[in-house]
C-alpha cells in the first residue's frame, strides 16, 4: 500500500450550508410514519450521517442524549449512535425497548477497558474512586462510582471528594485534559479513541496555512499536542455554541466529520473545515457510520436489534449514571 505524502494529501473538506435541504426520501418518510405508529423516539448522536440527523427527534452529544433518554415518555427508543450510548438509554429505561440500527456499532475506546480488567484493578486497589467516561460498557459502568461525558467531565471530577484517589477510565486523553484543568492528579486508563488520535500537530498546522484566521476547535479525545494548539477544547455540543458566539466566519473542527452537518444546519452563515489527518481529508468514525437509513427503517419494521443488559448489571450501572445527571445539573 502506498504511503501518502504531504504533497499528495487531499485538501481538507469544507462544509457550508446547502441552499436547500434535500426533500425527504420515501424511506425517511416511512421511518417517520412507523415511528409515530410505534410511539418511538429517535435519538441521534452528532456523528450520524446527515439523512438520519435530518429526521431525528433530537440530535446532540452524549450528555444531551442521556438527559433526553432519561426524560422520554416514548415506549421505544431508537438510538442512532453507538452501542454504549444505547446501553445508557436502556439502563435509564429498563422497561422500554431500546433499538440500535446496527448492533455492530461499537466503540474502540469502550473496548479498550474490559470489565474483567477493571474488576481486577478494583480488587487490588479497593480505595480507588472510579470516574468512567460514558464511552464504556454497561459492565464497566456497573464497576464505577460516577460517570462523566466530555461535556461535564471537569464538573464531575471537581465534585469527587478530595481525599479520594481517582482512576479515570477509559480515555487517557480526556483524563489528561481534565487533570490539567482541575489540578487533580488521577490515574489514567491507557485507552484512546482510534479516530481522534489521528489528528496530528503537523496535519493541523498544514490546514492552518490555508485558513490562518480560523479558530481551531478540538474534542478533548485528541492528543495533547493537538489540544495545545487549539483555540477551544470542548464536547461536540459546546462546539455549536462556541462557533455561534465567536465572531470568526470559518472554523477548523477536530472531531468526527458528522459534526459538520449539525454545525452547518444550526449556524448556516459560517464555514467549517473538517480537520484533516496525515492520511485523509477528514475523519469518520467507522462505528458511527454503520447506522444507515435502510438499517434504521429495518429496525423499526422488525423491532430489532434490541439492547439487552442483565438485570444486576443494569441495576448497578444506574447509580453512577444518575449521580452524573445529578452532579451536572
Ligand atoms: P461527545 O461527548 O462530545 O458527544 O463525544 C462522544 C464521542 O464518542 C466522542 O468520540
Ligand atoms: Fe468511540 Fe471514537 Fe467512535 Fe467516539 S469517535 S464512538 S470514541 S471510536
Amino acid at each position: 500500500m502506498a504511503i501518502a505524502t504531504a504533497s499528495v494529501l487531499p485538501s481538507p473538506r469544507i462544509f457550508r450550508k446547502q441552499d436547500e435541504l434535500s426533500p425527504l426520501s420515501p424511506q425517511q418518510e416511512e421511518i417517520l410514519r412507523l415511528k409515530k405508529e410505534r410511539n418511538a423516539v429517535i435519538l441521534c448522536h452528532n456523528y450520524q450521517v446527515e439523512p438520519i440527523q435530518q429526521i431525528a427527534d433530537f440530535v446532540g452529544d452524549s450528555l444531551g442524549l442521556a438527559y433526553k433518554a432519561a426524560e422520554t415518555d416514548a415506549e421505544v427508543i431508537v438510538f442512532c449512535g453507538v452501542h454504549f450510548m444505547a446501553e445508557t438509554a436502556k439502563i435509564l429505561n429498563p422497561g422500554k425497548t431500546v433499538l440500535l440500527p446496527d448492533i455492530e456499532a461499537g466503540c474502540s475506546l469502550s473496548d479498550s477497558c474490559p470489565a474483567e480488567k477493571l474488576a481486577a484493578f478494583r480488587e487490588a486497589n479497593p480505595e480507588v474512586y472510579v470516574v468512567a467516561y460514558v464511552n464504556c460498557s454497561a459492565s464497566v459502568k456497573a464497576l464505577s462510582d460516577v460517570i462523566c461525558t466530555s461535556g461535564n467531565a471537569i464538573r464531575i471530577v471537581e465534585q469527587v471528594p478530595a481525599d479520594k484517589e481517582i482512576l479515570f477510565v477509559p480515555d487517557q486523553n480526556l483524563g489528561q485534559w481534565v487533570a490539567k484543568l482541575t489540578g487533580r492528579s488521577m490515574k489514567l486508563w491507557p485507552g484512546s479513541c482510534y479516530a481522534h488520535v489521528l489528528f496530528s500537530k503537523q496535519s493541523i498546522e498544514r490546514c492552518r496555512i490555508e485558513h490562518p484566521d480560523a479558530p481551531v476547535v478540538a474534542h478533548p479525545e485528541c492528543i495533547e499536542t493537538v489540544r495545545d494548539l487549539a483555540d477551544e477544547v470542548c464536547s461536540t455540543e459546546k462546539m455549536v455554541s462556541f462557533c455561534r458566539d465567536n465572531s470568526a466566519e470559518t472554523f477548523i473542527i477536530l472531531t468526527e466529520a458528522g459534526m459538520m452537518h449539525r454545525l452547518t444546519r444550526e449556524i448556516p452563515d459560517k464555514t467549517f473545515v473538517a480537520g484533516p489527518t496525515d492520511h485523509c481529508a477528514c475523519n469518520d468514525c467507522r462505528f458511527m457510520k454503520l447506522n444507515t437509513i435502510p438499517k434504521l427503517l429495518d429496525c423499526l419494521k422488525k423491532n430489532e436489534p434490541v439492547i439487552e443488559i442483565p438485570n444486576d448489571i443494569c441495576h448497578k450501572a444506574r447509580l453512577p449514571i444518575e449521580r452524573m445527571l445529578e452532579w451536572s445539573k
